[in-house]
């Protein structure tokens, strides 16, 4: 099939790959990318699993195209923590409150919230319930990530 260029920020690293246009800005970040921990759940925009940062707005990575996103500037969670690897604060929150258990969600969690508390710094309990609503978690229940929200809240304040 006919192959399309695209270059994407992805990470603060600019990556420039020749793709079908039918492939997904999600398996073009795990297959082209090798950045294997944005998660595929649902495939069709309903569980969150593979929440990404676009331009800084989360979005799902399963119903863009990468050819769509071609200029544009993405963040996967590999380039949420730290520079020499720290975790950021909605991580390290998100262990501290014990935000998950499997962990197959929490790619898509911690990009969510990364994005939330960006464009409310100190949410209420029924704003964190409201803004992660379109992210599915089996295990936790959800109390552990809204407490994670809540302490990362917490640690970024402080910082
Ligand atoms: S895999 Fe994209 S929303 Fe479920
Ligand atoms: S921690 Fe298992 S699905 Fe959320």
């Amino acid at each position: 099939m006919h192959e399309t260029p695209v270059e994407i920020t992805v990470n603060g690293h600019p990556a420039r790959h020749e793709v079908e246009p039918r492939l997904t800005l999600a398996d073009y970040l795990r297959e082209k990318c090798g950045l294997t921990g944005t998660h595929l759940g649902c495939e069709h925009g309903a569980c969150g699993a593979c929440t990404v940062l676009l331009d800084g707005q989360a979005v799902r990575s399963c119903l863009i195209f990468a050819v769509q996103v071609d200029g544009q500037d993405v963040t996967t969670v590999e380039g949420i923590a730290g520079e020499s690897g720290e975790l950021s604060p909605v991580q390290a929150a998100m262990r501290e409150c014990h935000g998950l258990q499997c962990g197959f969600c929490t790619p898509g969690f911690v990009t969510s919230i990364t994005a939330l508390l960006r464009d409310n710094p100190s949410p209420t309990d029924e704003e964190i319930r409201e803004g992660l609503s379109g992210n599915f978690c089996r295990c936790t229940g959800y109390q552990g990530i809204v407490n994670a929200v809540k302490r990362a809240a917490e640690l970024q304040g402080q910082g």
